[in-house]
């Protein structure tokens, strides 16, 4: 990959840009790449490859996709890659859908680097390629990308975490705190943290903020799989081996299923409740942000991401000009991947109800504690 991460400031101004209109780009990634034979037929196959159920909105996605498809006319193939022999396996999936006929393959990758071979697959036998929520790299063959602002993510956390320790540590800085990012094989983890950096590094450079373990790099915090048991015990060692003597005041968690991870492991060890940023709003971690525990978590609303996908398949089959709004930020290493991304919105307990004003399951947890 030449450069996914750009500058922080390049990528504030671009994304500043990119959020404030949206262009179109005909659609002519597929069918050889011909503009003038872009459109299919109506009610063909879409193909959805997903990457596994380790968070719920993997979960709900699915089903949005396969009812949202079916009402739309189209015919859904809608596939999880399973638990073990994940990543050659979903390369298996969308290589039957490429064989299969499907018109578009949506594809939230395992491992984003690994798809190289299928998405060109797709291309040759004229599918097009929507990466969803997660980029797929090295390779000119994917269409576009539809996602949340990652790095946008990323920075809402690192405030949340400042603010959150400012209103609930009962001492003044220097805090102590630790970082967690997201699995090695997800594009995304990257530029979460690169996001959270771009805001805490600097209250690191002042004293605000100790890395205690100083364990601050990209590898060092890595959570291998997004798996919860690696969280916990990452944060088991680095309570026994560097906070004996001292309090942890915080922790970056990239998303909600490691934060209630970090949480149990701070628990079991005794320690007071650190302030813990999430991601993705999943029930449990909205129920614990209501209940005072987990300090914050992100609402990316899978309905509208994938509400936003059906629209881009809907006029990819029209053969009309497909919508993207940002077509700067996302070098995938092969090319400029166009993008639609969406706003994502920080929750706290102090801003959940309106945060979930359009999400009534969510809604109704929170009135459940007001
Ligand atoms: C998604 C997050 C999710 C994580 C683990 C990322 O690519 O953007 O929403 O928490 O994967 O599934």
């Amino acid at each position: 990959m030449k450069k996914l991460v750009l500058s922080a400031a390049a990528l504030v101004a671009a994304g500043a840009l990119a959020l404030s209109g949206c262009s179109s780009e005909r659609g002519g990634g597929g069918a050889g790449g011909g503009g003038e034979e872009a459109g299919f037929e109506a009610g063909a196959k879409i193909g959805v490859a997903l990457p596994d159920k380790t968070s719920e909105n993997w979960v709900l996605a699915g089903d949005l996709f396969t009812e949202g498809l079916e009402e739309a006319g189209f015919e859904p193939d809608v596939q999880y890659a399973p638990a073990s022999n994940t990543v050659a396996e979903q390369q298996n999936q969308i290589q039957a859908m490429v064989t299969g006929g499907a018109k578009v393959i949506v594809i939230g990758a395992k491992d984003g680097k690994q798809l190289a071979t299928q998405v060109q697959a797709a291309k040759d036998a004229g599918a097009y390629v929507i990466a969803y929520d997660r980029l797929i790299e090295n390779t000119e063959a994917v269409d576009y990308y539809v996602a949340f602002d990652n790095f946008k993510v990323g920075q809402l956390q690192g405030q949340a975490l400042l603010e959150g320790l400012e209103a609930r540590i009962d001492h003044d800085a220097p805090y102590n705190i630790e970082l967690f990012s997201g699995s090695p094989d997800d594009a995304n983890s990257a530029v979460f943290f690169e996001g959270a950096m771009d805001v805490l590094q600097p209250k690191i450079d002042d004293g605000t903020l100790v890395v205690a373990s100083g364990q601050t790099s990209l590898s060092q915090t890595a959570t291998e799989g997004w798996l919860a048991e690696n969280a916990q015990s990452r944060m088991d060692s680095i309570l026994t081996s560097t906070y004996s003597d001292k309090e942890l005041d915080g922790v970056l968690s990239p998303n909600d299923t490691l934060a209630r991870a970090i949480l149990t492991s701070t628990e079991q060890a005794g320690k007071p409740t650190p302030v813990v940023t999430g991601q993705d709003s999943e029930v449990e971690s909205v129920r614990s942000i209501m209940e005072g525990v987990q300090y914050s978590t992100i609402n990316k609303d899978t309905t509208l991401l994938v509400e936003q996908t059906i629209k881009m398949i809907e006029q990819l089959q029209a053969g009309e000009e497909v919508d993207v709004n940002d077509t700067e930020q996302y070098d995938n290493g092969a090319k400029v991947v166009p993008s639609y991304l969406l706003e994502p919105v920080i929750v706290t307990q102090e801003n959940a109800a309106e945060a979930y004003e359009n999400v009534p399951s969510l809604l109704e947890i929170v009135q459940e504690y007001q």
